[in-house]
């Protein structure tokens, strides 16, 4: 096991509710063998991570008072409504289950995040979802207006790349290996990654039916590849050998395509005030779903099962790989 491993949830004990830090909501609080209200070990890690990544962001972007101040406002806005900032996480998970050294892969992995707020602002824009509600304020084109959003949107993208060769000149991994993860980034994102599946998405909308095949292309595309990505940039950053590499990768697809159904199934079935946007869009828009393809118990039965895959795909690796084990589980049974 890595001694740079700054947390596990094997390693976090579960405290008594009283010792429970602020930033956990009380739905983290669970009772333990005793009766006793304890925490998480999984969201106590999930929590402290989040704060990692959201101070590096914090001391990283642009201040408000910096001019243009609205283009900062905006970009601040939704960057620090809330997210989960899985894909960070899953970054830095993939990196511990390597044994990398995650202090070092961290500015990076905290880098994804901002890839995926810009995804968000422009998914949520009239000509695209046209969304009122994101992380549980409104969006980002109905609180300041859409030329805004598609500009912050710009930002946060361009800005993505800027930190990582940033973080990577004044870091220490190889600037070889910073320029690969720059790509794995790139590629996972552009017109054969989310791009082109968003541009499928938006394509299939109310149009004549598709067959499984290619819901399952759009979903790898439009929210796979970047996870898939996410855990690659882990196991590189955490110098991972081919075989190892392969494995996450396996792990990512298969992860990050069951994490798209259960955003579909939470569209059908979810609580909009805990997730913070609003539900029942995909129906109203005619998207091709999973629930709507396979119906909800199928569709439930099938990210079920594409978790299974991902875990058998971490067969070899030992007890450093359980943070990311314990994501993917979380990653389908999320309520949020
Ligand atoms: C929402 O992603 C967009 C999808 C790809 C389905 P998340 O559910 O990770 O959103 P945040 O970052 O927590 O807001
Ligand atoms: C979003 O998928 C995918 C990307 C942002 C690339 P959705 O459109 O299903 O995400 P939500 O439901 O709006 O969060
Ligand atoms: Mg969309
Ligand atoms: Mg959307
Ligand atoms: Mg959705």
């Amino acid at each position: 096991m890595s001694k740079e491993r700054a947390v596990s949830p094997r390693a976090v004990a579960s405290p008594s509710a009283s010792e429970a830090p602020d930033i956990l909501p009380s739905g983290n609080k669970v009772l333990n063998g005793s009766g006793h209200t304890a925490l998480d070990p999984l969201q106590v890690y999930l929590a402290q991570r989040k704060e990692e990544v959201d101070r590096l962001l914090q001391s990283y972007l642009p201040r408000t008072s910096c001019e243009p101040a609205l283009i900062h406002e905006a970009v601040r806005y939704s960057l620090f409504a809330g997210g989960k900032r899985l894909r960070p996480i899953l970054c830095i998970a993939a990196c511990e289950a390597v044994e990398g050294n995650v202090a070092r892969a961290l500015p990076f992995a905290a880098a994804i995040e901002l890839m995926h707020t810009y995804s968000l602002i422009h998914d949520d824009l009239p000509a695209m979802d046209n969304d009122t509600y994101r992380r549980g304020k409104l969006t980002n084109h109905k609180m300041f207006s859409e030329s805004t959003a598609i500009l912050a949107g710009d930002a946060l993208l361009t800005a993505t790349f800027t930190m990582l060769a940033e973080k990577g000149l004044s870091g220490s991994i190889s600037p070889r290996r910073i320029l690969s993860i720059i790509l794995e980034l790139g590629a996972a994102c552009g017109s054969a990654g989310m791009v082109g599946g968003q541009l499928l998405d938006i394509a299939s909308q109310g149009g004549e039916e598709i067959n499984l095949d290619k819901l399952v292309k759009i979903h790898s595309l439009k929210t796979g590849a970047l996870f898939r990505a996410s855990i690659r940039m882990g196991g590189i950053l955490g110098s991972a050998g081919p075989k190892k590499l392969t494995a996450l990768t396996r792990f990512g697809e298969k992860a990050g395509l069951a994490f798209q159904i259960a955003d579909d199934i939470l569209d059908v079935e979810g609580d909009a005030a805990l997730m913070g946007k609003s539900v029942g869009q995909d129906q109203s828009k005619e998207k091709w779903t999973y629930p709507g393809f396979l119906g909800l118990a199928r569709a439930k039965k099938e990210a079920e099962t594409l978790v299974e895959d991902a875990l058998a795909a971490l067969e070899r690796f030992g007890s450093e790989a359980d943070p990311l084990r314990q994501i993917a589980k979380y990653m389908v049974d999320r309520k949020k």
